[in-house]
């Protein structure tokens, strides 16, 4: 089974930025635990800060023998149409995870364009937001 993961703007700072919010670790450190707990699984690990590359990465892990992507686009949550239109045209299904609990922070940060073209949405519970996805995907059909 193949796993894809992909994490947006800003995520790349994990560890360093905003710790009371996202935590000390880095994401680096965290996927390694994850590939360790679920070492039958195949992950991939992408990030970019851009819109169009996270685009692209959309495109090449939605048509291919990936089980499920689990999505973090940061910001471009709120904000990106072309992301939400990535989605919903690509076949392999998209989890949608966020760190924090966006609904217990600013408003601007309660719409997401995403959730609707994903399977579900995932928030608020730290890095074991990824974990809690892996485990739905992971699960026998
Ligand atoms: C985030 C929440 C977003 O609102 C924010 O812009 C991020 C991280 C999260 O994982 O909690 O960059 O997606």
């Amino acid at each position: 089974m193949k796993i894809a993961i992909i994490n947006g703007a800003n995520l790349n700072l994990l560890g360093k930025r905003e710790p009371h919010i996202y935590g000390s670790q880095t994401f680096e450190a965290y996927f390694q635990t994850l590939q360790a707990e679920f070492p039958a699984i195949q992950f991939s690990y992408f990030q970019s800060n851009t819109e169009g590359e996270l685009i692209d990465e959309l495109h090449r892990k939605g048509f291919d023998d990936t089980t499920g992507i689990i999505l973090n686009a940061g910001a471009y949550t709120h904000t990106s149409i072309a992301i939400a239109d990535a989605i919903a045209g690509i076949t392999t299904p998209v989890i949608e995870v966020h760190i924090s609990n966006v609904y217990a922070r600013e408003e601007f940060r309660h719409k997401s364009y995403l959730s609707r073209h994903c399977k579900g949405v995932i928030c608020g519970f730290g890095l074991e937001s990824y974990r809690l996805a892996v485990l739905y995907l992971s699960k026998p059909a």
